[in-house]
Order: structure tokens, then C-alpha cells, then sequence
């Protein structure tokens, strides 16, 4: 199965990934974590993006498609993948059309602007791993280090205040059209979450739906 995984930053696609990776048994593609590790090893790919994901904007197509095409190549991602962070725009939904994948369906994960400011206001992530947790609904078992790997958590960078408002203009104007796009392929599915809705139950919703598409 091919999936995407869309909504904006913060709407939880990374932890919803992790659950579906383990239900679903095929991995998952971050082009944000692709990117972020490519800035940690201080990559040419990497040293180019910075500047945009410090910013809070889109690093250029050609750049992630890239990027994209090499992982999804991979002999892991043979039997599917679930896509967090790709496409972001139409133009690099065109160019997955364009690489001949055929998409089975897109959960949308929808949460209001207000949610996301503060579910991001406490999210810390691994600096060696990656891996991500909230100060309030997904704490780490000893706080300030990563369950997985032991490494130290810290705040991302794009996740200042003023930041995330920037990121949130840029999924509205560029990387919501997508609905649209998707909807007229009939693959769009809607799981609705609330300030409330927990980690796991937004997690059962999107199986759900994935269950009466398949
Ligand atoms: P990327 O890493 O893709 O960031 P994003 O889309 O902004 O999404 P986030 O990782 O911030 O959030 P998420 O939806 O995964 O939420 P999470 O599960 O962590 O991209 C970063 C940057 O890279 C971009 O700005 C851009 O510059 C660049 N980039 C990446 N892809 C690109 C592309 N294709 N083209 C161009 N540029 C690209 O959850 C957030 C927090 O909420 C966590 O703390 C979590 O624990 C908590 N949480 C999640 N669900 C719940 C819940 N139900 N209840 C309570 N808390 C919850």
C-alpha cells in the first residue's frame, strides 16, 4: 500500500506514521526528517535547506523530489511506504504522478491552527534520533532524554511561536490545495481530530479509514 500522510505542521503525521508503519508493516518517508538529518551531517543538500526549514518555508521541489525519488527506490519501500511531509504542493504531487506511483490513499489529518500552536509550543524531539515527544501528552520515560536512543531532547528550531505561524500560512496557501487534488482521484480520507482526540484514537480513526478503502 502507498500512502500519504497530509496535514499541516503539527497535525501529528509523524506520530500517526509510527503507528501505521507498525500496523500496516511498510515504512515510512519524512522528507523533514530526510532534510533534517541531511542539515545534521552538514551535507550539501543539507546546507542549502537550512535556511528555508529555519524559515519556515518549503526547501525547492527539485531539492525534496530528488531526495524522495532515491528513498522511495529503496528495496524496503517495495511493498509501500507512507509519505510524511511529500507532496507538499501540486506541483511535487504532479512530479509523484509524473514517477509513475500510483497513490492507494490519503488520510488528511485535520486539526485547528489553535491545537497545532500549542501541541508544537511543547513538542521536543531527539537531537541524535529524531524521534518526538510532548512535554504533555507523550512524555519521555526520563525527562529531557530520548526513550529509543538516550539522546537529549531539545525544541526544534521552526517550532518558535512566530515560526509556526509562518508554517501555517505557507500550508494554507500551498500545501491544502492538495485536499482538492486528491478528493477529485476519490483517495482522500478525513480523520477529523480535536483538541482532544488522543494519539491513539486519531491513530484507530485513520485505520478505519483506511479499512473501508481497502
Ligand atoms: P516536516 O518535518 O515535514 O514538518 P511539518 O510538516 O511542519 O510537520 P511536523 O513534523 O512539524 O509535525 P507533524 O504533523 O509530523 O506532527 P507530530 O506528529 O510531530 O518539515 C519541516 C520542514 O522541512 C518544512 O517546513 C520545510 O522547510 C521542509 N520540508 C519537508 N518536506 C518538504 C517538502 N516535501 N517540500 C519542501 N520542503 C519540505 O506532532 C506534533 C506534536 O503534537 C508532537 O509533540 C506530538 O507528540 C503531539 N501530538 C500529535 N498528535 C497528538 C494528539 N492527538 N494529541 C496530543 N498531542 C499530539
Amino acid at each position: 500500500m502507498k500512502l500519504i500522510l497530509l496535514g499541516a505542521p503539527g497535525a501529528g503525521k509523524g506520530t500517526q506514521a509510527e503507528i501505521l508503519c507498525d500496523a500496516l508493516h511498510i515504512p515510512t518517508v519524512s522528507t523533514g526528517n530526510m532534510l533534517r538529518e541531511a542539515v545534521r551531517e552538514k551535507t550539501d543538500a543539507g546546507l542549502r535547506a537550512k535556511a528555508f526549514m529555519d524559515a519556515g518555508e518549503l526547501v525547492p521541489d527539485a531539492a525534496v523530489i530528488a531526495i524522495l525519488k532515491d528513498r522511495i527506490q529503496s528495496e524496503d519501500c517495495r511493498n509501500g511506504f507512507i509519505l510524511d511531509g511529500f507532496p507538499r504542493n501540486v506541483a511535487q504531487a504532479q512530479a509523484l504522478d509524473d514517477l509513475g506511483v500510483a497513490i492507494d490513499a490519503v488520510v488528511d489529518l485535520e486539526v485547528a491552527d489553535d491545537v497545532i500552536a500549542q501541541r508544537l509550543s511543547g513538542r521536543r524531539v531527539c537531537q541524535d534520533c529524531g524521534s518526538s515527544y510532548h512535554l504533555v501528552h507523550k512524555k519521555p520515560a526520563k525527562e529531557g532524554i530520548c526513550d529509543r536512543c538516550g539522546g537529549k531532547l531539545v525544541q526544534r528550531k521552526d517550532d518558535a511561536p512566530e515560526t509556526v505561524l509562518d508554517r501555517l500560512n505557507v500550508y494554507h496557501k500551498q500545501t491544502e490545495p492538495l485536499k482538492a487534488y486528491y478528493a477529485e482521484k476519490g483517495i482522500l480520507k478525513v480523520v477529523e481530530a480535536k483538541a482532544d482526540t488522543s494519539v491513539e484514537e486519531v491513530g484507530r480513526m485513520a485505520l478505519k479509514a483506511l479499512e473501508a478503502q481497502a
